[in-house]
């Protein structure tokens, strides 16, 4: 291997030494020829780089032209409303399926294929086909499968002006608007929440789990005195994290990252309704505290994934007031509750937890990525970071550092994640929100009570939310076992995804498969709730007699 390097580099020294006409030095009685071919090289060489140059200009000139924006932004606008019309008519597959191995090599196609005498716009609508043709459709009111919405199109909208004239963040001159815009949400989300107005503060992040992350960041910080400066060494005792079993994954990725360990998480028991266990939760404070074991907070679920179960949060929160424990409550899924009147109930007592975090990008109906992160006393806000960045933070304006998003995410530069969420609330107001997750939460009811009607169907709980996990049993069962009814599910939702109709997706619930839907999209309809046991049914039996 190293020979055949080295011989390769004396090819390509070769190569090199006579094409820079060294060569010239070498031959002794032809100075002149040698100079004045030399010469027209020079001017060979001066005249490619003015038309490299002038190549390079006019693909800037191109890149940054208003007028091309303009055209290539009004086709853009077209074809996405037309997208959005067929797709609310049903009119299209769900989900474009296709393996990797089919996507890959139209993706690397279209780095490789770069044609500078093409059309922009012409290369600009084929690139943009490609993307709708390959894509997921999220908007499709037959899409009811991750904790991902048809998010409001015109938010979009309010996201493009925040790239188009890239709007960031970190400190509030960087970007005044962004920063003040995000400030007023944090402020009036949190009071519909119900915290005290000049007492609370919070932050915007990129996702649920980066905001799980920096809660419980602070939490240890605050928990485990001095842990940011000096590490996890000074415990006599591993510190513990208690979360509820049903918790998200990110819950336990932060334990490792944050250097507790992974196995330093106790799973609290789940009551029969999946819910965080109160009383086995008290049992476990008591214990830990009678050992001297640091904890480091107990982190509730509104709620948690896979059925959408909410916690006791009032139970939960005089629990950790009675042993002085950090409540952190991960209410990503569920924080949105707060604007509808009916359902608001679902996370009483969540103003008693110490920090808590909601995703706009899920309940809220806006694109990715848009998370909020709670703190329901201000003074914690500087806890998460215990560090100073003089390059930033200008100590000619210290008032500054209380705004400056920098001082308190894992972000330095952040993009203005809240331009959606900003425009939506402004133009229609916070009722939009509460319609959302009303009419939402009651086509999932809806769907329990078709799934209970039906012989061949097992709704696996009572629905709080838009979650509901449920299973296909055939008829007479077929003679299949449990687990075999599990994998069947699992097929069936194989086949019907791949086939474009629905996008449902899978879980497994105490070992056994089963089918799980999240409706996030408002624009579903009862027939569509029809429609998709009808299509289970059909699948299963075109499975079951093959
Ligand atoms: C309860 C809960 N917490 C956290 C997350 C992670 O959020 P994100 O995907 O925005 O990182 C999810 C994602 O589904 C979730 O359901």
């Amino acid at each position: 291997m190293k020979q055949t390097y080295s011989s390769v580099q004396a090819v390509l020294f070769v190569t090199t030494f006579f094409s820079c006409h060294l060569c010239v030095s070498w031959l002794d009685d032809s100075f002149s020829i040698v100079n004045s071919y030399s010469n027209s090289n020079a001017n060979c060489l001066k005249q490619c780089n003015r038309m490299t140059d002038k190549l390079a200009k006019t693909r800037l000139q191109e890149a940054y032209s208003p007028d091309r924006l303009k055209s290539l932004g009004e086709y853009l606008i077209a074809r996405l409303s037309t997208h959005l019309t067929e797709l609310q008519s049903r009119d299209h597959s769900v989900l474009n399926w296709n393996l990797p191995e089919e996507n890959l090599p139209v993706a690397f196609d279209c780095l490789n294929n770069q044609n500078p005498d093409d059309d922009l716009l012409m290369r600009f609508q084929s690139l943009i086909e490609t993307a709708i043709e390959r894509g997921h459709n999220l908007h499709h009111p037959r899409y009811i499968g991750h904790q991902v919405p048809a998010s409001i199109p015109i938010a979009g909208l309010f996201d493009a002006l925040g790239s188009i004239t890239n709007q960031v963040m970190a400190i509030y001159e960087m970007g005044p608007w962004a920063t003040s815009v995000e400030r007023a949400l944090i402020e009036r989300w949190g009071e519909i929440i119900g915290l005290k107005s000049g007492s609370f503060t919070g932050l915007v992040t990129h996702g649920g789990s980066l905001a799980n992350l920096t809660a419980l960041l602070t939490a240890r910080n605050v928990s485990l005195e001095n842990s940011w400066s000096k590490g996890m060494h000074k415990h006599s005792k591993p510190p513990v994290l208690l979360c509820q079993s049903d918790s998200h994954y990110c819950v336990t990725r932060s334990a490792g990252i944050l250097g507790l360990g992974s196995e330093q998480v106790i799973k609290v028991p789940l009551d029969s309704q999946r819910k965080m266990d109160a009383n086995a939760l008290e049992e476990l404070l008591k214990d830990l505290r009678k050992s001297n074991t640091p904890i480091v907070a107990v982190c509730a679920s509104a709620c948690a994934t896979p059925i959408g179960a909410f916690d006791p949060l009032e139970e939960i929160a005089d629990a950790c007031q009675r042993y002085d424990v950090w409540l952190h409550v991960d209410a990503a899924h569920g924080g949105a509750v707060s604007f509808s009147d009916k359902h608001r109930y679902l996370i009483n007592g969540i103003t008693a937890a110490d920090s808590f975090i909601c995703d706009a990008h899920k309940t809220l109906f806006v694109p990715a990525l848009c998370a909020f992160v709670f703190y329901r006393n201000k003074s914690h806000r500087f806890e998460t970071f215990q560090q100073d960045a003089p390059y930033l933070f200008d100590p000619s304006a210290p008032g500054m550092a209380n705004i400056d998003s920098g001082m308190v995410t894992i972000e330095c530069t952040k993009r203005a994640a809240t331009y959606g969420l900003w425009g939506v609330w402004s133009l229609f107001g916070p009722q939009i929100f509460g319609d959302m997750i009303d009419s939402t939460f009651e086509m999932t009811r809806t769907l329990y009570e078709k799934l209970s009607d039906a012989e061949d169907f097992s709704p696996l709980h009572e629905p709080e939310c838009n979650i509901l996990v449920f299973r296909y049993i055939p008829p007479e069962k077929y003679g299949l076992d449990e687990n075999q009814i599990g994998e069947l599910n699992r097929k069936v939702r194989r086949h019907i995804i791949e086939s474009g109709e629905f996008y449902i997706v899978q879980t497994n619930l105490d070992g056994i498969g089963a089918l799980r839907v999240t409706v996030m999209n408002p624009l579903t309809e009862v027939e569509d709730l029809d429609r998709l046991l009808q299509s289970i049914r059909d699948t299963a039996l075109k499975i079951l007699q093959t």
